[in-house]
């Protein structure tokens, strides 16, 4: 059987989940780790049974026994590290959100197309078991035309502060961190539609109260309450070329009465909320149903999701799967969530391409 050589760069606190999935997945060799900081990384790779710490980048890249990356750094570096790793031969699996900016997703498409590599979006949802149930439904044309979905990921004390609090290394707050999520689900849902416009606001009154933030149950590597200068919150509403359109909401600080997961899809013959937990309305014999699959994980599991992400993305690296999450859905995500900023920022709606 053959074994795909894997290295990790940036080795926080997601980079477990890639780590565990890769340690335990067969078919794989976890042969070097690499971070800006090098006492995690070592510690790291004895805790995942990793070979190598590389003390460099450009060590790790040239490390002729790794075939595929999977980049968990800040989102600052995602474009930067994924070029240079596609150039030198890599496969990428990069966490999301695909980068910071368009320019940069765009930049990563040119990489892809002179690179003969894979780069797999960590779209980790798309890959649970109720998506990939409910993605089943929606091919064999349960829901007919999915013509509105409603996106909402709420935290009313979610702010994380750290890296995930400044836009220099994040690109933005809850919108582009967890409100990708459930965007890119119900895109994904709908059958990747062009986005033609977006109107949108966002609206930032709470996100730097460092007594607040710092009850926060969201802690990062180098969590800091002291600074924030995201978005608190963004709303949106997206329109489609194919007639569609998709409301979202989002937010790290709001005074709601509770946190909220929703990702509901509205079909012409069907309907279904994908979270908080799968249900799939239907009509038959003259009245309407709520199915519920038998399934073990109706709502998103980190460690089922990320074990089939990842043996997904080991799979087509050694060319057994088709791509689920390619680098131009990464960029036409990016293309929505920049939409959002640049409409709330002009205080218009934004028609995009
Ligand atoms: N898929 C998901 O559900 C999910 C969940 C959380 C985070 N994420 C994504 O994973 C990424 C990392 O998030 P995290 O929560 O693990 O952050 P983290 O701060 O816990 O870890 C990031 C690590 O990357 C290292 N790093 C940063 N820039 C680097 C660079 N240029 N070179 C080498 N190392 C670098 C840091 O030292 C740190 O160890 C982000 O892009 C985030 O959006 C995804």
């Amino acid at each position: 059987m053959s074994r795909l050589g894997v290295g990790v760069i940036g080795v926080g606190s997601i980079a477990d989940m890639h780590l565990g999935a890769y340690a335990a997945n067969p078919r794989v060799q976890l042969v070097g780790v690499y971070d800006l900081n090098q006492e995690r990384s070592a510690q790291k790779a004895e805790t995942f049974g990793v070979e190598r710490v590389h003390p460099t980048l450009d060590g790790l890249l040239a490390d002729p026994q790794i075939d595929a990356v999977s980049i968990c750094t800040w989102n600052d570096s995602h474009a930067e590290i994924a070029t240079a790793a596609l150039d030198a031969g890599k496969h990428v699996l990069v966490e999301k959100p695909l980068s910071r900016t368009v320019d940069e997703a765009e930049a990563l498409e040119a990489a892809v197309a002179r690179n003969d590599r894979y780069l797999q979006v960590g779209f980790v949802r798309r890959f649970g078991a109720n998506a990939r149930v409910l993605k089943s439904f929606v091919d064999d044309g349960m829901l007919g035309h999915v013509y509105h979905a409603r996106a909402t990921n709420i935290r009313r004390l979610g702010n994380p502060g750290g890296w995930f609090a400044d836009s220099r290394r994040s690109g933005g707050g809850p919108l582009i961190d967890i409100g990708v999520h459930v965007l890119d689900l119900c895109w994904y849902f709908m059958g990747t539609p062009k986005a033609v416009t977006v109107s949108a606001v966002t609206h930032s009154p709470l996100g730097n109260r460092a007594n607040v933030t710092s009850l926060s149950r969201y802690k990062v590597a180098d969590y800091d309450p002291s600074r924030s200068d995201v978005e608190d919150f963004a709303a949106a509403l997206i329109r489609f070329d194919n007639g569609a359109s998709l409301s979202l909401e989002t937010s790290y600080s709001l005074h709601a009465l509770q946190d909220r997961l929703e990702v509901a899809v509205f079909g012409e013959r069907g309907g279904a909320e994908l979270e908080p937990e799968l249900r799939i309305a239907t009509e038959l014999a003259d009245t309407v149903l709520n199915l519920a699959p038998q399934i073990d994980h109706l709502s998103f599991d980190f460690a089922e999701g990320f074990a089939a992400e990842v043996a997904h993305f080991v799979a087509l690296c050694l060319g057994e799967a088709e791509e689920v999450a390619p680098v131009s859905h990464g960029a036409e995500v990016m293309r929505m969530l920049g939409g959002v900023y640049e409409s709330a920022r002009t205080g218009r709606e934004i028609r995009l391409g």
